[in-house]
């Protein structure tokens, strides 16, 4: 029996001091990873990315937090970070062994794409933690292949998580309720048809595909013709790679996935949060 592997849009930061289905849904899945006994976590997030061919992996055994706007300090500063330092060196060893010019990083702070994930999910106490960078050519096959790397530490108790979005252009969103009256599910008017196509496909890909077809259906969401105005950048869409590899081998084929919860934010950003169960 593997591990599932989740796929979360984390949102704008306020989805770390607001409630939501989206934040039951992470604590449930965080209830249900400690009732398993999970080993520890192992994160590709979207905020830190690496250049040249680099991938790197967190070795800071004391990390601080990057602050986070809009979210009241108590809601983060204190939560203590678990950094799994002999499981980072073990994943950058098997990243170079597949290739990968992959390397530690001592200095490196966490980031709230990370940390309000786990807050959300273990809000009594970070499960030792693996934070994998991006790389930021954005290559989806690059990611993919961190993924089908790291895929066999499912069969020993990790969790695979990746944190980025379904639909996530910061230059799309409407930020007036949230700047003026700190209401980011305002939702003044519906999402644009855009947001709403691009979010379809992403459902379509997690949930009716399976093994390597998801691989290929996710690379291939690059492709769609509203891509880039879901996603201006591509960094939030890395981590979606990330687990289309973790969970779309061979022997993943027929694994069931769902649409545990969506929270819409901003009118146009779209936070679906998708889980992936073992095949067998
Ligand atoms: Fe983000």
């Amino acid at each position: 029996m593997l591990t599932p592997v989740h796929f979360f849009s984390h949102g704008s930061t306020m989805m770390l001091g607001e409630e939501s289905t989206s934040a039951s849904y992470w604590k449930s899945c965080g209830d249900e990873a400690l009732k398993n006994g999970i080993k520890g976590v192992i994160v590709m997030g979207a905020h830190w990315d690496c250049y040249g061919d680099q991938i790197q992996v967190s070795t800071n055994a004391q990390p601080g937090k990057s602050p986070v706007a809009y979210v009241h300090p108590e809601k983060y500063v204190d939560y203590a970070l678990n950094p799994d330092i002999p499981t980072a060196q073990r994943v950058i060893s098997m990243l170079a062994a597949a290739g990968f010019n992959a390397s530690g990083n001592e200095s490196f702070d966490w980031i709230h794409d990370v940390y309000l994930i786990l807050i959300r999910m273990f809000p009594a106490q970070c499960p030792p933690t693996t934070i994998v960078s991006l790389n930021a050519r954005y290559d989806p096959h690059f990611h993919l292949k961190v993924g089908s790397t790291l895929r066999s530490l499912r069969g020993e108790g990790y969790l695979l998580i990746g944190t980025g979005g379904a639909v996530h252009n910061l230059y799309r969103n409407r930020w007036a309720p949230m700047l003026r009256f700190r209401d980011n599910f305002a939702q003044e008017t519906p999402p644009e048809a855009w947001a709403l196509e691009f979010r379809q496909s992403v459902e379509d890909v997690l949930l009716k595909t399976s093994g390597p077809a998801l691989r290929r259906a996710m690379t291939r969401l690059m492709k769609h013709p509203h891509y880039r105005d879901a996603h201006a950048t591509d960094d939030h869409f890395m981590a979606a790679m990330f687990v289309a590899g973790a969970a779309g081998d061979a022997q993943d084929e027929g694994s069931r996935a769902v649409l545990g919860a969506e929270t819409w934010e901003l009118t146009n950003m779209c936070n679906s949060q998708f889980t992936i169960h073992s095949a067998v």
